[in-house]
């Protein structure tokens, strides 16, 4: 069985990117097949991977030129590029036919090969973003320990029951508990969301910032770095609740 899931926020920042590449390379540590999608026309998660020119980006196989064609980065993960000209596609796809399933179209031919497929979604309710939510069994959103952050997460909740979806789950990412507020704002998540908020929290580490310019994720880049336990231990945790 293969567990879709998107990652998403409508802020920019939150840790999206950092977020799928890091649970997603863990979640391969662990021996599952895995594959991300860079649904961002900023291409983050790609150029964090090393790839700046992808020969067959999303773009293309959105607009029906290719078959999606993932290219493998280490042992069990994959990764399907993003492009610059991505940005068409938002309008572009707009005059398809079934354009929010253009996606679920796509990964229907090769998502038994994988276990878990990631979906880096761009930071904005666009048709790659419903397309990403139309594709997927779950949907995380990472949320910063920030003022006016819970806020962002229902405005996003009530955007995503309008396409008939719920978040599934949410983290909190980049914590300072030396930062009273945030402290305050991970008590007012955990009594807000209760069993919807993943245990883990991701800590402020300048290791997970740093791991991109050198194209690896956090286990290759310092395996003993506290990003490194904390994605650890969310992965731990995605694996529990996906059974
Ligand atoms: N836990 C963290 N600690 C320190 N820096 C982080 C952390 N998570 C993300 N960052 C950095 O913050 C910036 C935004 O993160 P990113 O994952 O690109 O967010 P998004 O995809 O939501 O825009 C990046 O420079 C990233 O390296
Ligand atoms: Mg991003």
């Amino acid at each position: 069985m293969t567990t879709i899931i998107s990652i998403a926020n409508f802020k920019g920042g939150v840790g999206k990117t950092t977020s799928t590449i890091n649970i997603g390379a863990g979640l391969a540590k662990k021996k599952k097949k895995v594959l991300l999608i860079d649904l961002d026309p900023q291409f983050n998660l790609s150029q964090s991977l090393g790839i700046n020119e992808a020969e067959k980006p999303i773009y293309g196989a959105l607009r029906g030129q290719y078959p999606l064609e993932p290219i493998n980065v280490t042992k069990n993960l994959d990764v399907v590029p993003s492009s610059l000209d991505l940005i068409k596609a938002q309008i572009e796809l707009s005059h398809e036919f079934k354009r929010e399933s253009i996606l679920t179209k796509l990964l229907e031919p090769i998502k038994e090969r994988y276990d878990f497929i990631l979906l880096d979604c761009p930071p904005s309710l666009g048709l790659l973003t419903i397309n990403a939510f139309v594709a997927s069994d779950k949907i995380f959103v990472p949320i910063e320990s920030e003022f006016l952050a819970l806020k962002g997460y229902t405005i996003l909740g009530e955007a995503i029951s309008q396409v008939g979806l719920e978040i599934d789950k949410v983290f909190i990412t980049r914590y300072d508990s030396r930062k009273i507020l945030n402290r305050n704002v991970h008590d007012s998540v955990k009594d807000a969301l209760k069993e919807k908020a993943f245990k883990t929290v991701i800590r402020s580490n300048v290791t997970l910032a740093e791991a991109p310019s050198n194209g690896i994720d956090i286990y290759r880049y310092s395996p003993k770095s506290n990003g490194a336990k904390d994605y650890g231990a969310l992965v731990k945790e995605v694996i529990a609740y996906c059974k």
